[in-house]
C-alpha cells in the first residue's frame, strides 16, 4: 500500500496557501504601519511575537477593505485581534445591535458560533463568516429545541425568556431573548409572575435573587465561570489586599455575593474605567484584563481568569483564512429564520432606554 509519510494537516496546507498568496514577511514597511497597534498592546505582547502578528494584521485590514468587510469582535478576543483587526468591539448585547446596522457586504464574526448565528438573523442579507465554525459554547450545547418545548409542556404559558448563548433552533421556540446586561430588565418586561429563564442556571439564579418573580430555570453552565467557588473569591483577597474583584454574572451565586461588582464584559470595562482601582481582577475570560488593560494606565491588574476554549479558536491566520476564502460562511434553516428573529428584536426592542 502506497502511504504518504510528508502529507500536510489541513492547517498546514491552509498556512501554505496564505504564504503563497500573501507577503506575510515583517518588513519595515509593516513595522511603521503596525506600530500604532503595537504602541497600544506591547505591555500585553511580548515583542518577540509582533513579526508574526503584524503582517497577518496588515493583510488583514488590507483585504477586509478590498473585500467590502467588517470584523465584529467579542470583549473575549485576544489583544492582536481586539485592537489590531476589530472594526467593532462589545459585549453580546452591543455587537446584535451593531449587526443590524453594518451596511458592508461581508461580516467576520470574531467570537463564537452563537454570536455569528445572531448577526445573521439580524442582518440576513449580508455573508457572515466564522473563523472557525467549531467556536462553540457549553451553553448553547446545553438545551435543544426539545428540551425547551418539553418545558413549555410542562410550564403552560409560562414566558420562556432565553439567553443568546443558544443555537438558532432554540431561539426559534423562544418569546424573548436576553443577555448578561440586560437579563433583569427582560425579566421584569415579560408578562406574568412565572418566568422560564433558560439554560445558564447561574445567570438565572443571579437575576431570581432581584426579581419578585418566580424563574424556573434549566441545568446549562458556562465551563468557563462555573468552576469559579467562593473560596477561589476568599483565595483572592488574602492574596491580594485591597484588590477589587469582579465577575461576570454566569459564576455561580455564591461568587457574585463575594465580589464587588457583576456585569456584563462591557459592564465589568466601564466598571474599571469609571471606578480606575489601583488593583483590580476580572473572574471571567482572561483577555478581558489584557484588552482593559492597554485603555486604563495605572491599573494593575492581577490573575484570577479562567480561558475560554472556544473564543480562543479564532486567531488571525483563520480570520485572513476566512477573509481570504470566504469561509465559513453561518447559515440559517429558512424555517427558524423569523421565529428566531423576532426573539432577538424583542430583546432589543426591550432593551432600549424609554424616553
Ligand atoms: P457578554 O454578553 O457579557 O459579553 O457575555 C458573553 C459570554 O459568552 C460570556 O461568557
Ligand atoms: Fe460560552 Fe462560557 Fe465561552 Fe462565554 S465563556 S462563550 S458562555 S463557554
Amino acid at each position: 500500500m502506497i502511504q504518504q509519510i510528508n502529507a500536510l494537516t489541513p492547517i498546514e496546507e491552509a498556512r501554505a496557501v496564505l504564504a503563497a498568496d500573501f507577503d506575510l514577511k515583517f518588513s519595515k514597511a509593516i513595522e511603521t504601519e503596525t506600530r500604532p497597534v503595537f504602541e497600544r498592546v506591547k505591555d500585553r505582547i511580548p515583542e518577540i511575537e509582533w513579526p508574526f502578528y503584524a503582517p497577518l494584521i496588515f493583510q488583514i485590514n488590507k483585504l477586509k477593505r478590498e473585500k467590502n468587510a467588517v470584523i465584529l469582535a467579542h470583549n473575549y478576543q485576544t489583544p492582536q485581534i481586539f485592537y489590531g483587526v476589530a472594526d467593532i468591539v462589545g459585549d453580546s448585547l452591543q455587537l446584535a445591535i451593531e449587526a443590524t446596522k453594518v451596511e458592508a457586504e461581508t461580516i467576520v464574526q470574531c467570537g463564537v458560533h452563537f454570536m455569528a448565528e445572531t448577526s445573521k438573523l439580524l442582518n440576513p442579507s449580508k455573508r457572515v463568516l466564522i473563523p472557525d465554525s467549531r467556536a462553540g459554547c457549553s451553553l448553547a450545547s446545553s438545551i435543544t429545541a426539545e428540551d425547551v418545548l418539553a418545558m413549555r409542556a410542562q410550564y403552560p404559558g409560562v414566558p420562556v425568556v432565553t439567553y443568546v448563548n443558544s443555537s438558532a433552533a432554540v431561539k426559534a421556540v423562544t418569546d424573548v431573548c436576553c443577555t448578561s446586561s440586560n437579563a433583569l430588565q427582560i425579566v421584569e418586561a415579560v408578562e406574568g409572575d412565572t418566568v422560564m429563564m433558560i439554560p445558564d442556571q447561574y445567570l438565572a439564579q443571579n437575576t431570581a435573587k432581584k426579581t419578585k418573580k418566580k424563574i424556573v430555570t434549566w441545568a446549562g453552565a458556562c465551563e468557563v465561570h462555573e468552576t469559579f467557588t467562593a473560596d477561589d473569591i476568599a483565595e483572592l483577597r488574602a492574596a491580594y489586599p485591597g484588590a477589587r474583584i469582579i465577575a461576570h454574572p454566569e459564576c455561580p451565586p455564591e461568587v457574585i455575593d463575594a465580589v464587588d461588582f457583576a456585569g456584563s464584559t462591557s459592564g465589568m470595562i466601564d466598571w474599571v474605567k469609571t471606578e480606575r482601582p489601583a488593583k483590580v481582577v476580572m473572574v471571567t475570560e482572561c483577555s478581558m484584563s489584557d484588552n482593559v488593560a492597554a485603555e486604563t494606565e495605572g491599573v494593575a491588574f492581577l490573575r484570577g481568569c479562567n480561558i475560554c476554549p472556544h473564543m480562543k479558536r479564532i486567531n488571525l491566520e483563520n480570520i485572513l483564512w476566512s477573509l481570504h476564502t470566504d469561509t465559513e460562511e453561518v447559515t440559517i434553516a429558512e424555517e427558524l429564520m423569523e421565529p428566531a428573529r423576532a426573539a432577538v428584536e424583542r430583546m432589543i426592542e426591550f432593551s432600549r432606554p424609554k424616553t
